[in-house]
């Protein structure tokens, strides 16, 4: 599959997944390619956790409420640390999101379906720092996102998007030609 065939078959799966286990060469090929992702002046503000032990990844997915990816065999947790780029200029969210673009579609290459959970884990309620707890991630690091790896028990749908011709012009905004 060509990069832009994946990037188009991507989607946010949040439907059940199948038991069999993610082989840990597919977990860290997936890492890898979030850790291949550009960061602002290169200062690799993003790390990550796979979870693959059965007894870990009940408590993690746990603590969720109301729970996400609860029949997921594995997931990968990404960490930011808040380092400035230059003067006070931070790209640790950039950092971070191109890392997690990046391994949503490695898993999709693999035959994987995942979904970013960003918001349901950042919320006021702070699953994230319970989840980090878990973890034994150290203080100067926020656990941001979590990422489900499986094979989806069911098709992905796809949300409607709006038409390019309203969000991508050439050379002038809104331009027809
Ligand atoms: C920053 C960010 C946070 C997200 N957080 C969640 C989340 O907490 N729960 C969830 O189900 N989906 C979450 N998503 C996935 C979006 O809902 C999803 O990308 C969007 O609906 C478009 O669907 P698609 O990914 O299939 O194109 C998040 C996506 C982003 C970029």
């Amino acid at each position: 599959m060509s990069a832009i065939s994946i990037i188009e078959k991507r989607r946010s799966y949040r439907g059940r997944f199948k038991p069999q286990p993610v082989p840990r060469e597919h977990l860290a090929a997936i890492m890898r390619a979030g850790l291949a992702a550009p960061s602002g002046c290169n200062k690799q503000t993003t790390s990550l956790i796979a979870v693959d032990d059965k007894d870990i990844l009940a408590r993690l997915l746990g603590v969720i409420d109301p729970p996400v990816a609860a029949t997921a065999p594995a997931v990968i947790c990404v960490l930011t640390r808040r380092i400035n780029a230059y003067r006070d200029r931070c790209f640790a969210v950039q950092d971070y999101s191109a890392a997690i673009e990046n391994m949503l579609l490695a898993a999709v290459e693999l035959g994987y379906q995942s979904c970013w959970y960003e918001g349901h884990i950042t919320d006021t309620d702070r699953i994230c720092d319970k989840m980090a707890a878990i973890l034994n991630v150290p203080g100067g690091y926020d656990l941001v996102c979590m990422l489900p790896v499986g094979i989806a028990e069911d098709e992905p749908t796809a949300p409607k998007k709006q038409p390019f011709e309203e969000r991508a012009w050439f050379n002038s905004f809104g331009s027809k030609d």
